[in-house]
């Protein structure tokens, strides 16, 4: 059994890792040929991601997929730790999967991402859900499969280490998209803002090689994707650990090289935003015109609580040289209400953010308290009720932005490109524009993965209406 500790997890010392390629056992292809698997994903795009390796390495190992968890052979919950809330909901989860067992003991049940990285998740589960089959983290979510067989026998798994392993390349990967595709860049982060657990249930900050990058990019051209984002949970940061001379702004000149059609790319820290990282998502047409970039507060007090190493001017400064030299840019971001020591007038000083920015999508949530994390210890929390009287506030400005937005683009003509088919209705469609905004519209003879041009005809807070030009 390896459980996790936070105290190693915090460590900073050299890269420790290397690269290696997944191999699956041989005696564990189709294992378990006719049983099924319910994976449930909580979270990121990095746990979307993991959770489509993980699906094909299960499909490798002879499962089938089934959509009722109360059917399935194996149940796996890839988890987030991100809020209190994330918790709640896998332990819900956890909790029907006990009633299951009860009724089926040879259902098998696994947990992996981000909660089997906090040794209280792991405690917990030792001790209300022994009968489950493995605890797997997210440094070592390729060892499923003997973690999987080895249980059978032996009972409870629990393998989750608190630093990064090694890097492994060429996983199977079963996508979610024919035409979107989500590449990794860099695992983990460094940065540590006061209020965050990721870096804790990520580990360090990774660079994937930039060949493997590219190459992983190139074959997803060939088969036929026309969208990529990289992701990181700061792709600011790529390379750092890994090259002298070769950091995001080079990397994403050499994707848009690929001229794979549209390259998208979270998170950046407004923090090491470079100008010359501006400068090429303004030269290439295929970097889209849309960028995410958390501000977390407007309010420079809570900003140095929060650790996040920019002030109110300078984020602004940014998103000013952003606008100024990317046409169109569509500008999103993430905010926190209620960090501890938020007082009205720091709101505030949010909401004048907000005002300034006029953001065309926001992730907005009340603080809540990780333990283990720095502003876990900051005595002068902030109530509930005040959290969602702000957080009201906030969304009601937030989303007033988003429709005046959207209704300047009424009349404009967007390209789009083509996920998918109304059910309800004939020749009616959506898929996103350039900015990243969800467009429902209807037209003829279209195919799913063209990117066609849509003239909108009405606006909505989170979409919008058009016709096919
Ligand atoms: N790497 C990204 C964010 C990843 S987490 C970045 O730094 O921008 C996604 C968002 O969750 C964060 O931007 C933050 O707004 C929110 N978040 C993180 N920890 C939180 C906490 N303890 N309480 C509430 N929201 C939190
Ligand atoms: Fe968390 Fe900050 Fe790292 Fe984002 S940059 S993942 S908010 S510690
Ligand atoms: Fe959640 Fe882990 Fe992502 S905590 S937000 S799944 S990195």
């Amino acid at each position: 059994m390896h459980k996790p500790d936070f105290k190693e997890a915090r460590t900073m010392d050299k890269r420790n890792y290397e690269t290696k390629k997944f191999e699956l056992d041989e005696k564990y292809r189709n294992y378990f040929k006719g049983k099924t698997y319910f994976l449930k994903t909580y979270g990121c795009q990095m746990n979307e991601h993991d959770s489509e390796n993980i699906e094909a390495i299960l499909k490798e190992l002879g499962f089938m997929q089934e959509e009722d968890y109360k059917k399935a052979d194996l149940i796996l919950l890839n988890t987030c730790s991100i809020r209190e809330n994330a918790h709640n909901k896998a332990y819900g989860m956890l909790g029907r999967c006990k009633h299951l067992k009860e009724e089926r003991p040879e259902l098998m049940v696994g947990l992996c991402g981000c909660m089997a990285q906090e040794e209280v998740v792991v405690n917990s589960i030792l001790e209300k859900f022994p009968w489950m089959n493995f605890v797997v983290g997210t440094h070592n979510f390729n060892e499923i499969p003997n973690l999987l067989v080895k249980s059978l026998s032996d009972g409870l798994q629990v393998e989750v280490y608190s630093r990064e392993r090694d890097l492994i390349e060429e996983m199977p990967t079963e996508r979610q998209s024919k035409f979107k595709a989500y590449v990794n860049i860099i695992y983990g982060c460094d940065k540590f803002c006061t209020y965050c657990i990721v870096p804790y249930t990520r580990g360090r900050q990774r660079s994937r090689k930039k060949e493997d990058i590219l190459e992983e990019i190139k074959s997803l051209i060939k088969e036929g994707y026309k969208e990529v984002t990289l992701l990181g949970q700061n792709v600011n940061a790529y390379g750092k650990d890994l090259y002298e001379d070769y950091s995001f702004g080079e990397l994403l000149e050499d994707v848009a090289q690929l001229k794979i059609p549209r390259i998208r790319f979270v998170t950046s820290h407004p923090w090491d935003f470079t100008d010359h990282m501006v400068d090429v998502i303004a030269k290439y047409d295929n970097i889209m015109p849309s960028i995410h970039l958390p501000v977390q507060s407007g309010s420079n007090k809570i900003l140095k609580l929060m650790g996040r190493r920019y002030t109110q001017e300078s984020y602004l400064e940014l998103v000013k040289k952003l606008k100024e030299k990317i046409p169109n840019l569509a500008l999103s971001t993430d905010i926190i209400v209620g960090f501890p020591k938020e007082e009205e007038e720091d709101f505030i000083k949010t909401m004048d953010i907000v005002d300034a920015c006029k953001y065309d999508n926001a992730f907005t949530f009340m603080y809540s308290i990780r333990h283990g994390t720095p502003a876990e210890k900051i005595k002068e929390q902030v109530p509930d009720e005040v959290k969602e009287e702000r957080l009201q506030r906030l969304n009601e400005r937030v989303n007033f932005y988003f429709l005046e937005n959207n209704k300047a683009l009424v009349g404009k003509t967007l390209k789009v490109l083509v996920e998918g088919k109304s059910l309800k209705q004939d020749n009616a469609y959506y898929g996103y524009s350039e900015t990243n905004k969800l467009v429902n519209f209807t037209g003829e003879n279209i195919q799913l993965g063209e990117i066609v041009d849509v003239e909108i005809t009405e606006a909505k807070t989170w979409s919008l209406d058009g016709q096919r030009k």
